[in-house]
């Protein structure tokens, strides 16, 4: 595998992402085409489809060595495999629920993975113009500026996220009304905002202190999970530790 150039992939990403995000400010104002997924709240819409299109077209004319993971061509049946190569998972759309109500917390999420841990880590939210960014070792930042996480310990301190998910299958939902119902007596408030990505970088930059979530995808913490990371927070995974 060559030598990757992490500021060029970063870059060349910076722009795809920002050109994206004009789709999505356009698109959210308007009547969207929604068509339903896993369940009949797992929503996609044509404007995911085109920015995935948009992002993994551009991405692979600059690196066509590199791989893709994106959540809308694995739900078209492509498989979702993370190698050592370099690939970049993508979510276009992260709260696509919001976007289809037009919520403005919706996000484009893109991370690149090298050797299956986080090089690069975009999450922007073009309604807001919030560009989250970092790159493996260099920090994090919002619209440029250096974030942190909190530094808040104490779980009764702590602003925690959780979500509610996508699934409508009873059990599910029980598992995360009953972890709201323990959580709540102990923490100082809890929210779901409907972006598992947003989520993350609202910990990075200190806005909470927590966020926990089941049942999520790759393409919702490939970039995330760097900007925790490099904002000065840790990630967990229940299974394995991620990066
Ligand atoms: C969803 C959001 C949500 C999480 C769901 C995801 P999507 O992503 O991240 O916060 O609870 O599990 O599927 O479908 O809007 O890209």
């Amino acid at each position: 595998m060559s030598e990757i150039d992490a500021k060029k992939c970063f870059d060349v990403a910076l722009d795809l992402v920002k050109q994206a995000g004009k789709v999505v400010r356009e698109a959210i104002k308007k009547k969207k085409n929604i068509e339903t997924k896993s369940s009949a709240v797992d929503l996609v819409t044509e404007s995911d489809k085109a920015v995935e299109k948009m992002l993994i077209s551009g991405l692979s004319e600059a690196f066509p060595d590199h791989k893709f993971i994106g959540e809308e061509s694995v739900s078209a049946g492509q498989k979702c495999v993370l190698t050592d190569e370099p690939t970049w998972i993508i979510d276009p759309i992260d709260g696509t629920m919001n976007f289809v109500h037009s919520f403005p917390y919706t996000c484009i999420s893109v991370g690149l993975w090298v050797k299956k841990a986080a090089l690069v880590g975009i999450v922007y939210n073009p309604v807001l113009e919030q560009m989250f960014t970092a790159i493996k070792g260099q920090g994090a930042f919002l619209n440029g500026e250096k974030i942190s996480v909190s530094g808040e310990t104490e779980l009764g301190k702590a602003l925690v996220f959780s979500e509610m998910g996508t699934s409508l299958d009873p059990e599910k939902v029980n598992t995360v009304l009953t972890n709201i119902t323990n959580l709540m007596p102990k923490v100082h408030g809890c929210r779901a905002m409907g972006s598992s990505a947003l989520h993350s970088a609202y910990v990075a930059m200190g806005a909470a202190d927590v966020s926990y979530t089941f049942g999520v995808h790759c393409w919702d913490t490939a970039a995330g999970s760097l900007l925790v990371k490099e904002a000065g927070g840790i990630v967990i995974d229940t299974e394995v530790s991620v990066g």
